[in-house]
């Protein structure tokens, strides 16, 4: 069961009401207007527009090289292509961590251009706490995102679980409870025990959403190309669900084996004119004077 019926718009509250009433959240990305076309379809709840985007589409070795105008231009796709989902837009590096001012100003972005009705970042120190609530005071939902924080990859040594001792276990749930303070609507749980995911996940009143976290949590996110194996692997958190990148190679060389065999464009591709169209246009054609040279010596 989705969240709310075809025709009306999820939203924050929405989803608030799925955890309440213990009914799983659906979360995918999406990158541009038909993976957002299709997972609207498919009846998901929430499309995130993320900045893994990076690496799935865009080619880069991780997410730090995504741009403000990468995220606006896929957000804006995404806001296109849908009309009931919510559409939540990352926030990419440095868009956020050098100043509240920027924080504001480019979460503003993704919505005015982008259409985002809400915003995700990465963290949970003082100063993203912060951060939080100048957004949520702004008037700019934010959906935060803990543990295994991709834009912090080279603090963190690698993309690696987190929680996995005590002490970061009990911190990260702390931070869950000071991100709903602060006014965050949901918080992405990514790489953490499950243990830690589904206690985290009893101790707020927003929706956890995890990628990585097990079955704990108030709902699930996953990779489109992941999911749907675009990609050039699968990691570990991942299920995937169709070999659409065989479909679409073999779809490809089917392609390309016609040209080269000139059986394609067949017929139904065609448009004809009558024997005498062509015979005028020979007649014109022989008329035209062709020895331009002179004109552009
Ligand atoms: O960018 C992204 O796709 C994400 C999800 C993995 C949560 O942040």
């Amino acid at each position: 069961m989705s969240a709310q019926s075809p025709t009306s718009r999820v939203t924050v509250n929405s989803l608030r009401a799925l955890k309440a009433s213990a009914q799983p959240i659906v979360m995918l990305t999406a990158y541009d207007f038909p993976s957002a076309y299709l997972a609207e379809a498919a009846g998901v709840d929430c499309v995130l527009v993320g900045d893994s985007l990076g690496m799935t589409v865009l080619g880069h070795s991780s997410t730090l090289p995504v741009t403000m105008d990468d995220m606006v231009r896929a957000t804006a796709a995404v806001s296109r292509a849908t009309e009931r989902v919510l559409v939540v837009a990352d926030m990419p590096f440095l868009s956020y961590q050098v100043s509240i001012e920027d924080a504001v100003r480019n979460a503003g972005r993704l919505m005015a251009e982008g259409g985002a009705h809400a915003v995700k970042l990465e963290g949970a120190d003082d100063d993203r706490i912060m951060t939080v609530e100048a957004l949520v005071a702004a008037g700019i939902p934010v959906m935060a995102h803990v543990g295994l924080t991709p834009q912090s990859v080279n603090v963190l040594g690698g993309y690696r679980t987190q929680a996995t001792d005590a002490d970061s276990a009990a911190e990260l749930m702390r931070s869950c409870v000071e991100l709903e303070r602060a006014g965050a609507f949901a918080i992405v749980l990514e790489c953490i025990p499950a243990e830690i995911a589904e206690r985290a996940s009893g101790l707020v009143s927003i929706p956890t959403i995890g990628i990585g976290a097990g079955a704990g949590c108030d709902g699930q996110v996953q990779v489109f190309t992941d999911i749907l194996g675009l990609g050039t692997f699968t990691p570990r958190h991942a299920k995937r669900y169709a070999d659409v990148g065989e479909q679409i190679a073999a779809a490809i060389g089917a392609y390309a084996a016609e040209v080269r065999d000139r059986s394609f464009p067949g017929e139904g591709a065609l448009t004809h004119v009558s024997n005498d169209v062509v015979a005028r246009a020979e007649i014109v054609y022989g008329e035209m004077d062709l020895d331009d040279d002179e004109e552009f010596e």
